[in-house]
């Protein structure tokens, strides 16, 4: 059995992500958009199951979803599934905490899909 340890790494302050934002960050060489939703931040791949495009992240939909621009897709920034067609395949999603007012992403990802 291999164990793989994750690592909080430090990517933004809580003040600088204000509740019903998201914003896309390069993490450890990957894509991730991290979330302030009502109930607290989340993270989650900035890439599109359907043909890898990068998410919108100015906008949250529905409180708790991001979409695609090319398609249309939508995915849950909590769990990383995908909500609508043309995307049938979840996003990567990865432990967040907060740490002296910093936002914290774990890495590797916990869930690869969903
Ligand atoms: S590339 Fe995202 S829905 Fe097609």
């Amino acid at each position: 059995m291999v164990m793989i340890m994750s690592k909080y790494i430090p990517v933004v302050g809580t003040d600088d992500l204000p509740v019903g934002t998201c914003k896309p960050f390069i993490i450890s060489g990957i894509s991730v958009i991290v979330a302030h939703l009502a109930d607290g931040y989340h993270a989650v791949e900035n890439r599109c199951s359907h043909a890898n495009s990068p998410l919108i992240t100015s906008k949250i939909y529905r409180g708790d979803q991001v979409a695609c621009p090319i398609h249309g897709a939508r995915f849950d920034l909590k769990t990383g599934a995908a909500k609508s067609p043309p995307a049938f395949t979840g996003l990567m999603t990865f432990p967040v905490r907060v740490e002296n007012g910093r936002i914290e992403v774990a890495m590797p990802p916990t869930n690869i899909s969903s």
